[in-house]
């Protein structure tokens, strides 16, 4: 199989033939005005570090949820960011923590444009134990935490998400459906009803003018990614195949999608799913 060219991101990219240099970050001020909720901020090499990066550089307000212990190194990140964000908690594993993150930002703002879900964990024996051997325990947090937090914590910030002046937009992250995968066993189980959840989600909350969509992302060397088995193949298989080419130390490949769906140019998009995979997801 032949190996695609790595991609080169747009930051690096040489000038044009015709000399005119790329714009750092096309798209102006897209988000101005705009306030966003980014979840699933870990480290500089989160997907939604990427994407709160973006929508700041785009004009967007932006506040970061962390968690429990690991809630040290959100901060770390948070300081890294071209304007320092506050994080507020949200362990959606925890069910009092939606209404305490719903009433800390009722307090900063009285209304919200947007929130990025980028939230996904399970247990270690889900992965460990086999298909059938998981515990159903460990099933049950596997669901919670990766599908079920995206309704509850839309359901929380629905006050303040009707308010928005031009519709509020949710955007979270999924993974290629509709076929099986090794690799993500469980994880894809639970992706396929998080892609439902979103559909779902679309058409409840059309009437308010909030949008749902999600992003379906190739494999990126993240966190969350690398604890994946056999990783390294994944990887293999979205360099060799995709016809664009894949770089999958591009933690910042969704950062341009996920600002436009969060801004008006996406105002008759909902339920979607888009594919930032270089299009691997259209090749046999
Ligand atoms: N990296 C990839 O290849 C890839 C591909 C497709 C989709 N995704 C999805 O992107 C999203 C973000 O993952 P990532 O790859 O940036 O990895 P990451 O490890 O940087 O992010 C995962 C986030 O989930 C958060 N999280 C886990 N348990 C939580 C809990 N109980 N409460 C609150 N937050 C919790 C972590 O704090 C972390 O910020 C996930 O939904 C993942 O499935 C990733």
């Amino acid at each position: 199989v032949a190996t695609n060219a790595v991609l080169t991101p747009l930051a690096e990219r040489p000038e044009r033939a015709d000399g005119i240099a790329p714009a750092a970050h096309p798209g102006g001020r897209l988000l101005e005005g705009r306030r966003i909720l980014v979840t699933g901020v870990l480290t500089k090499h989160s997907l939604a570090y990427g994407a709160a990066e973006r929508m700041q550089e785009l004009g967007a307000e932006v506040v970061l949820t962390g968690h429990g212990r690991s809630r040290r190194m959100t901060e770390r990140a948070a300081t890294m960011l071209p304007e320092r964000p506050e994080v507020l908690e949200l362990d959606v594993l925890e069910p009092e923590d939606f209404e305490s993150l719903a009433a800390a930002l009722s307090d900063r703002w009285d209304s919200l444009d947007g929130v990025f879900h980028s939230i996904a964990w399970m247990p270690r024996d889900v992965w460990r134990d086999g298909f059938f051997n998981a515990s159903q325990e460990s099933l049950d947090e596997t669901l919670r935490a990766s599908v079920f937090s995206f309704k509850s914590l839309t359901g929380a910030l629905r006050p303040l998400l009707r308010r928005s002046p031009q519709g509020a937009s949710l955007v979270t992250l999924t993974v290629m459906g509709g076929r099986h995968s090794r690799w993500y066993a469980w994880m894809g189980v639970a992706k396929a009803m998080l892609d439902a959840v979103t559909k779902q989600m679309a058409v409840e909350l059309a009437p308010e003018r909030i949008r749902v969509n999600g992003i379906a992302s190739g494999a990126v060397r993240t966190n969350a990614a690398t604890g994946i088995p056999d990783f390294d193949r994944l990887e293999a298989l979205f360099v060799d195949k995709a016809p664009l080419g894949w770089d999958a130390r591009d933690t910042s490949v969704l950062a341009g999608p996920a600002s436009f769906l969060m801004s008006d140019l996406a105002r008759s998009m909902t339920g979607e799913i888009l594919h930032v995979d270089g299009g691997f997801h259209a090749v046999l």
